[in-house]
């Protein structure tokens, strides 16, 4: 049995072991353990490190995406610093994942001791190492990585990459025929080693069994007093077993996060990814340097975003949609051919070839029907609107069921709230309500009914009537000569009974 993948946590892409058709346990280990303990300082931050977000995912959620689709038969997360928070979190977007507490951080060794040690021991197969830190790390290349060490015979294969900058990571020792010696943390690094670029990504596949009985053999004597898990490759290699590496074919997958310029260039560099296999799948996206997208959206065909874009959580734009310049959405379905403009929805359902905004806010439980409008200045919550149906301009609906082809006027309020209970509008379908309206809620418009401009409506209307609801107009003539005399207006007045050749 596999750990359930995380609810919300999507498989990014089919594992090319299973695409190949090949029995999926060819290479599928018995554990993954994600290294999550560590303090995180240089995040300046009151949250833990693993738990910021890019993406609308978690750092951590991002490697638990990846490492599920190794399907490993059990995942665990080494916690220590906050571990309430990260704890909790997990429990809430990884329910099937378990948990090892390091109560020190005694080194990244010491972390994959406990890591084993909550699953009972020394494991049988093969034991993925990961850190929680790195969200760009791929499940395509953990698959590499996995696939290398069960063809090599490794008893550890370690994920390595050439990057421009190899300051503060492990560097890669090699022998003369390119064999992997050790690792050498760049603060225990001689000069020659320091000016190697291939360096540890900190991801290693092991042998269960091997990797246990090495851990107890692992020494604190380094310039950190830690249990380093990368004196693991040398203690195995003097044993005689094959110690192993797979390059990385992109070195940015295995940057860790260590501050918020990292966490930001993370985040581009993601969006990025998300943004180009949309286009790759047929999405128009006008300015991808300004539109920002969750690993959760998803997109049709012929979709167009426009600049200023931000998309979010279960957002689904479907084919032929047009959204944008600056809109914000989060959990919106936006129907096929539907335009929405300068809008931030949440929880909303638009309907296809609807139109929404410019400037509009559709708030949860807001559903537009076919071919429907809510236009500038209207705010929605929990209001069904129908289909063909328009509220085009300066509006609040909420808690409402508008039918079909109905016209509410400019300007007008579901007056929803007395002040302690929410109420709800029924407006009927092919109504036309004059402007400046106010449906006093619980009230019903019935079919086919009309609305004078200006009415406050607090009793239902029967269908086809025309309800009046406002004061008589009553026009006091003379008045301003009187009360004004010699103003502006008083001679405006004047002279316009002058042109119309009235007396005055
Ligand atoms: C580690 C590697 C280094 C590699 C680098 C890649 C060691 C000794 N060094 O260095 O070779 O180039 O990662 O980024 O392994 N952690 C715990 N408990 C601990 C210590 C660490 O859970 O006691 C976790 C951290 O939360 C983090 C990961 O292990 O997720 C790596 O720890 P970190 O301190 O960042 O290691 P580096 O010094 O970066
Ligand atoms: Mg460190």
């Amino acid at each position: 049995m596999s750990p359930s993948l995380p609810p919300g946590i999507l498989r990014m892409s089919t594992p090319p072991h299973e695409a190949e058709g090949h029995p999926v346990s060819v290479n599928r280990p018995a554990a993954v353990v994600v290294l999550a303990a560590g303090e995180g300082t240089r995040m300046k931050s009151a949250t833990p490190k693993v738990l910021h977000d890019i993406c609308g995912r978690s750092l951590v959620g991002h490697v638990l995406a990846a490492a599920g689709e190794l399907e490993p038969e059990h995942l665990v997360v080494v916690v220590g610093h906050a571990r309430e928070q990260v704890t909790a979190h997990l429990a809430e977007v990884a329910p099937a994942v378990r948990t090892a507490v390091q109560e020190r951080q005694n080194g990244t060794g010491h972390a994959v001791r406990m890591g084993l040690e909550a699953l009972g021991g020394a494991v049988d197969g093969t034991v993925v190492v990961v850190c929680g830190d790195t969200p760009l790390l791929t499940g395509g290349t953990l698959t590499a990585l996995a696939a290398t060490h069960a063809a090599d015979g490794n008893a550890v294969t370690v994920l390595t990459a050439e990057v421009p900058d190899a300051t503060g990571y492990g560097r890669i020792v090699r022998d003369g025929t390119g064999a992997v010696t050790a690792i050498v943390e760049h603060k225990d690094a001689t000069e020659e080693q320091r000016a190697v670029r291939e360096i540890n990504s900190g991801v290693f596949a092991f042998d269960g069994q091997l990797l246990a009985d090495a851990l107890g053999k692992v020494r604190t004597d380094n310039s950190q007093g830690e249990e380093y898990l990368t004196d693991v490759l040398g203690i195995l290699r003097e044993a005689g077993h094959r110690v192993g590496a797979c390059v990385a074919v992109d070195h940015r997958e295995i940057v860790g996060i260590n501050n918020r310029v990292q966490l930001a260039e993370a985040r581009r560099i993601l969006n990025d990814r998300l943004l180009t296999r949309a286009m790759l799948a047929g999405v128009t996206v006008v300015d991808p340097a300004t539109t920002w997208v969750d690993v959760t959206v998803t997109f049709e065909q012929d979709v167009v975003v426009h600049p200023g874009t931000q998309l979010h959580g279960a957002t689904h734009l479907a084919a032929g949609a047009e959204v944008g310049p600056n809109a914000r959405l989060t959990d919106t379905r936006v129907g096929a051919g539907a335009r929405v403009d300068n809008t931030v929805a949440l929880g909303a359902e638009v309907g296809a070839e609807a139109s929404v905004g410019p400037y509009a806010y559709l708030r949860p439980g807001t559903r537009l029907g076919v071919r429907g409008k809510i236009g500038t200045y209207v705010e929605t919550k929990n209001a069904s609107i129908g289909e063909g149906t328009k509220v085009p301009h300066l509006s609040y609906v909420g808690d409402a069921t508008i039918g079909d082809f109905t016209n509410i006027g400019a300007a007008s309020v579901f007056v929803n709230y007395d002040g302690e209970h929410k109420h709800h509008t029924t407006v009927g379908s092919h109504c036309k309500t004059g402007s400046d309206n106010m449906f006093v809620a619980p009230v019903t418009v019935g079919d086919g009914a009309y609305t004078a401009a200006g009415s406050v409506i607090t009793k239902d209307v029967p269908p086809g009537s025309l309800a009046v609801a406002r004061g008589q107009q009553r026009n006091i003539e003379g008045w301003v000569a009187r009360k004004r005399p010699g103003s502006a207006a008083a001679k405006a007045a004047e002279e316009a009974v002058r042109e119309s050749g009235g007396e005055g």
